[in-house]
């Protein structure tokens, strides 16, 4: 009988296995290609401009993903504390998007406008300057790396051919716009456009 050629076949099982469970997923994930929804931006929603897009790599590059999500969930738990759930067209200009699972820290979502950027600096540079029980480590060092404009300018170039709409003019005065700025001012910059293409609908 064939179903017992099946189950007495660990190599047949598992490869039969893999067949159906990627059959399923593709069902699953293929239409949200076409779907408007996932694939638009929200209106109103910007690319990163340059000193962003650097500050973006920062936060990537110090692991804030491991102890932030950026991804609010539909619940009222949620809604009331951070705004607005998270829509998938806020993130289609977010290669790799940070939405992580993880938060021993709030979600960071909605934190752009929040707070000043004076509050940041310190905040970043030593978080007990002001909230004395945080355990959030110190990014002391941030103040004192600058950004590389040149680099940024490649990186918009490469999220240009994946389809970010950035114009020849975005990408000539990156290196100057960004001269002279900390990797401080990019991370802030960073931390105060996000979420606030749906925040300020609310
Ligand atoms: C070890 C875990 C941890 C890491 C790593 C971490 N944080 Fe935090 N973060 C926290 C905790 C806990 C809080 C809440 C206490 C506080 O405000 O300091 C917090 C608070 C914040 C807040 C204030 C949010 C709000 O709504 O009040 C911001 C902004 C923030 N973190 C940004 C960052 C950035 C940017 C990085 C990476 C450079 C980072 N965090 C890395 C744990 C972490």
């Amino acid at each position: 009988m064939s179903h017992e050629k099946v189950e007495t076949n660990i190599g047949l099982m598992m490869i039969l296995i893999v067949l159906v469970v990627s059959v399923g997923g593709l069902i699953e994930i293929i239409p949200l290609f076409f779907n408007k929804q996932t694939t638009e931006p929200v209106s109103g929603l910007k690319p990163y401009n340059s000193l962003q897009l650097a500050g973006r790599d920062i936060y990537v590059r110090e692991g804030c993903y491991g102890c932030h999500s950026q991804m609010i969930r539909p619940f009222r738990a949620e809604t009331e504390r951070y705004g607005h759930y998270s829509l998938a067209g806020e993130f289609v200009y977010d290669r790799p998007f940070q939405w992580g699972s993880k938060r021993t820290g709030p979600d960071l979502q909605r934190v752009g406008g929040r707070y000043s950027d004076d509050w940041h600096r310190l905040h970043l540079t030593n978080p007990r300057l002001v909230v004395p029980e945080s355990n959030m480590p110190a990014y002391p060092w941030l103040n004192e790396n600058t950004i590389d404009g040149e680099l940024i300018a490649n990186k918009m170039r490469v999220l240009r051919m994946l389809n970010t709409p950035y114009t020849d003019d975005d990408i000539a005065s990156a290196p100057e716009s960004v001269k002279g700025k900390s990797e401080m001012d990019a991370l802030i910059a960073y931390l105060q456009v996000l979420g606030t293409s749906v925040s300020a609908r609310r």
